[in-house]
């Protein structure tokens, strides 16, 4: 695996490599990575001929009073996982390669990008559409890996892939759990054992209203009360949203006839941590 710290070196890589035989595969990611991430990489190995991860922690989805000075960076440990995995570059370019100073375009998606995570992160999904853009532009790929775990960010990407014609496939895989059903994040890290335990009232939340969600009677309103309700009810966790929406418009939904996303986030003492479940669409009763 070669490490790439500068743009025009990737690009030169990919100009070269580009032939009408290669499959690029790109996986973007901020480090820290876990089987979550590996499980992109291992996807991106099985259908890509060349395959890119990129390691780069984008200030510009960071708020004021986000994480990003504390973010975990364990950049020896990723590269040693990447090249495991059989990744063939790693991009890790520094924040002044990918934000030159004067640089000041920006991609926004603003309507799809103010809902859930959006709403309570203002500017977050514009700093990921914008550095998302550059990843695409400077590597180029047939495909991309992103995680369903980031349900509002699949639905915020999906939309600027269309918008801007970016000539790729987005690929999107499955959230990875841990054995008690914590869903991977690399801000589980930031819990305590005692959080750690709380933290599991997130995926306890969505497991309930997908078991309501059997009922004939159950409506996105009677599954948006029940997940409040598990969230409120555990000890040290503070709901930022509990929404039964559309997966593609994040719009809140009217019914269960189709495919429905169930998407919670919640502080766990001072993590905010999110989770997520596609309910499949109801099949209706003859
Ligand atoms: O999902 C992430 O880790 C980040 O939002 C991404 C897509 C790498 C952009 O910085």
């Amino acid at each position: 695996m070669q490490t790439i710290p500068t743009i025009r070196e990737m690009q030169a890589i990919v100009r070269a490599a580009k032939t009408s035989s290669t499959t690029i595969g790109l996986v973007p990611t901020m480090g820290a990575l876990h089987e979550g991430h590996l499980s992109l990489v291992r996807t991106a190995r099985a259908h890509c001929s060349h395959v890119i991860a990129t390691i780069f922690v984008n200030p510009l989805q960071f708020g004021p009073n986000e994480d990003l000075a504390k973010y975990p960076r364990t950049f020896e440990r990723d590269t040693e996982l990447l090249m495991q995995e059989g990744v063939d570059y790693l991009f890790a370019p520094s924040a002044e390669e990918m934000y030159p100073q004067g640089a000041q375009t920006l991609v926004d998606v603003p309507e799809l990008g103010n809902r859930l995570d959006g709403a309570s992160r203002p500017g977050h999904f514009r700093g990921v559409a914008t550095v998302v853009s550059k990843l695409l532009h400077i590597t180029q790929p047939d495909l991309a890996f992103f995680g369903q775990k980031d349900a509002a960010q699949v639905a915020v990407l999906r939309r600027m892939v269309r918008d801007l014609n970016f000539p790729l496939e987005m690929v999107v895989c499955p959230t990875v759990r841990e054995a008690d059903g914590l869903a991977m994040s690399s801000r589980n890290r930031y819990l305590s054992n005692e959080e750690r335990v709380q933290a599991l009232a997130l995926s306890r939340t969505l497991q309930t209203a997908k078991t309501l969600a059997q009922q004939a009677a159950a409506t996105p309103a009677t599954l948006r009360e029940a997940m409040l309700h598990t969230l409120t009810s555990t000890d040290g966790v503070r709901v930022d949203y509990a929404a039964v929406v559309d997966p593609e418009t994040l719009l809140d939904a009217d019914d269960l006839s189709r495919e429905t996303l169930l998407a919670v986030a919640a502080w766990v003492g001072t993590t905010r941590l999110i989770d997520n479940l596609l309910l499949p669409a109801r099949e209706v009763q003859p």
